[in-house]
């Protein structure tokens, strides 16, 4: 519960906090920056796929693997980003991130052969990966209680804002050129699409540069001085108290930070951890990643034409980013554990939807011709992006961003997010072949994720909406119990 002055704002009254709170929402769209290059960077190849294959001459399962690869830097990005931050800091995080980045996007765009390109890409994962845990711990950790909702959905606003900059970036490149494959200022328009990514990528290492370091992890380095300035810019209150509560929830946490610290006695981790994990893999089982990769194809599939199915792509990312807004407007209002639940239930009837509607067609050469019912398909699938976009995408991140106490939050977000880059390449790598099978089958089985990821929430998800980042360990305790 807010107890500060301000605890009003957004209701209409002036924020008596305000210059403390417009220099906290600067640091932490700063921060948030990472996921505007986690989105651009997950998103530039499509625009780039076709016109690498016919340069390289790569089969479709090369090329499709090839894609897939980055997603397996972004699990070891993810599983060492923890470490490296509670050992030297959040900062130095982003800085090697923003680096992972420039390099990879010159070694892209300069690439020679397939491989030396799927290594670039590899490179440019380990720092989408090691982006997507420092982000929300980072914020989580500037941000004052009654504020980190919002502030932490800044994260996924910047993912989906990168996804829909590469698209365009990528369709201005190509209306400029007449083709990804076209050369142009002396290289093919594909290499400058992944040159386009060294923009952001530097402006995120200069301005990581200009931010400060996180309060909870300098008190967990001893150093009470520069806690106590950055508590005082940023949090406010009484910050000699704060940092006492945030020493006192530092006890016993090792200097070198290892995996042991997120041991539990059930299977082998703390529950929490894996409250965290199975956050992550729902949000990815229920097929999001599907509509942005696959959204083409998968429209081409069922009678739309080329230019048709990518304006419908478009449409959906800007849908995405409206519906993030929304999310940032309810999350520290209605709370987490509501807004997953309504997302869910509306992601099951969305994704039901669709699974009936490809089961019921005629197939024609294997693949189903909706007819009559496109229109509804096409309802029913913006209507799912819909309701991920107020729920799972931007609290997913938010929760792994808060809900782990001061000790293991970073190693539990590296695990977590380690497990959501694992099923996202799992997703993307299954889709090609379950929907040979018949997309009815696809879209069956996200179905039935989205069915237990409702009785997940019931059952495991606490609301942590307004709670201290210092009392997280007593909403781990009730874990304990409930086992018990
Ligand atoms: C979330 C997911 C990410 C997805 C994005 C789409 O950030 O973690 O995988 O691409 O939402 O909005």
């Amino acid at each position: 519960m807010s107890t500060t002055p301000s605890a009003d704002l957004g209701r209409g009254q002036p924020d008596p906090d305000g210059p403390r709170t417009i220099r906290t929402v600067i640091v932490a769209a700063t921060a948030a920056l990472a996921g505007f290059l986690f989105g651009f960077d997950t998103a530039v190849i499509n625009g780039a796929v076709r016109a690498i294959g016919e340069q390289f001459e790569a089969s479709s399962l090369v090329l499709g693997f090839s894609v897939a690869s980055a997603l397996i830097g972004c699990a070891i990005g993810a599983w060492n980003a923890g470490r490296i931050a509670d050992r030297y800091g959040r900062i130095r995080v982003m800085l090697i991130a923003s680096s992972l980045f420039v390099i990879s996007a010159l070694g892209c765009g300069l690439a020679f052969s397939l491989y030396d390109l799927v290594l670039w890409r590899v490179v440019g994962g380990l720092g989408v990966g090691a982006a997507s845990v420092i982000a929300p711990a980072y914020i989580a950790e500037i941000a004052p209680a009654r504020l980190r909702g919002r502030l932490g959905s800044l994260q996924q606003m910047a993912i989906v804002t990168g996804i829909f900059v590469a698209l365009l970036s990528n369709y201005a490149l190509v209306s400029f050129s007449g083709g990804a494959s076209n050369v142009m200022f002396g290289l093919e328009t594909w290499r400058w699409m992944f040159l386009a990514e060294l923009v952001p990528a530097l402006l995120y290492g200069v301005l990581a540069l200009t931010i400060p370091e996180s309060p909870r992890f300098l008190v967990a380095k001893q150093d009470f001085k520069q806690a106590a300035d950055v508590l005082r810019r940023f949090v406010g209150g009484d910050v000699n108290a704060k940092i006492e509560q945030i020493r006192k929830t530092l006890v016993g946490k090792p200097d070198r930070p290892s995996f042991k610290m997120i041991r539990g006695a059930a299977v082998g981790l703390a529950p929490i951890v894996w409250v965290g994990i199975f956050l992550s893999v729902f949000q990815q089982f229920t097929g999001i990643n599907v509509i942005f990769y696959y959204s083409t194809v998968l429209w081409q599939a069922v009678g739309f034409t080329e230019q048709n199915a990518l304006a419908i792509t478009v449409i959906t990312s800007v849908t995405n980013i409206l519906t993030t807004i929304a999310a940032i407007m309810l999350i520290d209002k209605i709370g987490r554990k509501p807004l997953l639940l309504i997302g869910a239930s509306g992601q099951f009837l969305c994704l039901g939807t669709l699974a009936v509607l490809f089961g019921i067609a005629p197939v024609v050469d294997g693949v189903p011709e909706l007819g009559s019912t496109a229109p509804i398909a096409l309802v029913a699938a913006n209507l799912f992006v819909v309701f991920f976009g107020i729920s799972w995408g931007p609290v997913v991140w938010v929760m792994l961003g808060e809900m782990f106490d001061n000790r293991i939050r970073a190693m539990a977000i590296s695990v977590a997010a380690a497990a959501q880059w694992a099923a996202n390449f799992f997703i993307s790598v299954t889709f090609p072949a379950l929907a040979d099978i018949g997309l009815a089958v696809a879209y069956g089985f996200y179905t039935a994720c989205a069915f237990l990821a409702i009785f997940f929430v019931l059952k495991f998800i606490r609301e942590t909406k307004g709670i201290e980042l210092e009392d997280m360990d007593k909403l781990e305790a009730t874990y304990a119990h409930s086992k018990g």
